[in-house]
């Protein structure tokens, strides 16, 4: 089996992944057409020219601009049918879908539409491609918690079709501490914490995630390596790091994939996980994001096969949903 083919055959879930960041341009440009919407690019070259970014904030700003395209149920809909399609072709079983409320809202987008959109694509995708699917609202960290707490009001209506929240957007000045009254509350009603902590941010907003919001799992986490007792914290509560190798390049977080500390994060013992975070903009999705990694990093098929392993586990999926999937990749060789 050639390492491509291996990767795909690999049963893996994707747990960062912004469903607004799987928005290709080909498809902005005909919703946008669709809903009279004007892109500030004259054409799909155009915006894919535009795509060359210093780091987390340029990137926002232009995904900010492109979401604007999204306006019906149905452009939610297919914007996640698109990603479910992608993603089972590279052997996802499981996928945990980050969206971005706020961004929607703000231009009087209802929050139903949004949801009932995706949501429609997960029962779809489910039949279709026999993928499970979470939905999981993030918080823009760039708005006050108040903002947060509105955004949690209208989430309160829909609780059972919500499975988690996490926290994005510009970290650097927006640290966790600022939404612990929230998280809180959110944790009080039962549902799962994530949050994006050290990609740009210092290791101390890691601490603050864990302390403060209490995550089960950490989004990025890369800059964890530059606190020793964090890493040993780390691998001593097994907390995840859902890991996005291409995005950390785009982003400038490491300038070159061979310089990427995934592999030394592995190595440590953290459960460290493969993901492609915004996969339209960064330049591929999930088995890109394995192929590029393993080739830049000289990952061995164990390796591979243990970071699949990880996502499994990681998810939040019962046991009886999990269990299938882990016999099935048990089964795969290592060399
Ligand atoms: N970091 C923070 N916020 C985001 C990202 C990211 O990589 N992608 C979409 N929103
Ligand atoms: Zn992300």
């Amino acid at each position: 089996m050639d390492l491509e083919t291996y990767i795909r055959a690999l049963p893996k879930a994707e747990l960062h992944l912004h469903i607004e960041g799987s928005l290709e341009p080909e498809m902005m440009f005909a919703l946008a057409q669709r809903n009279g919407v004007t892109l500030p690019w004259s054409s799909v070259e155009a915006t894919r020219a535009a795509y060359a970014f210093s780091d987390l904030q340029s990137f926002l700003d232009l995904y900010y601009a492109g979401a604007a395209a999204l306006i019906h149920e149905q452009d939610f809909y297919e914007l996640a049918m698109a990603y479910f399609t992608r993603a089972h072709a590279d052997g996802v079983v499981h996928a945990e879908l980050f969206f971005d409320p706020q961004t929607h809202t703000e231009r009087g987008v209802a929050f139903e539409t949004v949801l009932d959109g995706l949501e429609r694509a997960c029962d779809e995708a489910r039949v279709q491609y026999g993928i499970s699917s979470r939905l999981i609202l993030c918080f823009l960290r760039h708005l006050s918690e108040d903002d947060g707490f509105a955004t949690l009001e209208q989430a309160m209506l829909h609780l059972s079709r919500i499975h988690g929240v996490g926290l994005d957007s510009s970290e650097k000045g927006h640290p966790p501490s600022k939404f612990a009254r929230l998280f809180k509350q959110c944790r009080d009603l039962g549902l799962h914490i994530v949050a994006h902590a050290g990609e740009e941010g210092p290791p101390a907003y890691i601490i603050e995630a864990l302390d403060l919001l209490k995550v089960e799992r950490i989004d990025h986490g890369v800059r964890a390596a530059e606190d020793p007792a964090l890493v040993e914290r780390l691998v001593r509560e097994q907390i995840p790091l859902t890991v996005c190798p291409l995005s950390n390049i785009k982003l400038c977080v490491f300038p070159t994939l061979q310089g990427h500390n995934l592999k030394q994060l592995l190595d440590a013992g953290l459960k460290v996980t493969i993901n492609s975070d915004d996969p339209a903009y960064f330049g591929g999705y999930i088995g890109q994001n394995f192929l590029a990694t393993a080739e830049a990093l000289h990952l061995s098929r164990a390796e591979l096969k243990r970071i699949a392993r990880n996502s499994l586990e990681a998810s939040f999926v019962g046991d009886a949903e999990r269990t299938p999937w882990l016999a099935r990749l048990d089964a795969l060789p290592e060399d």
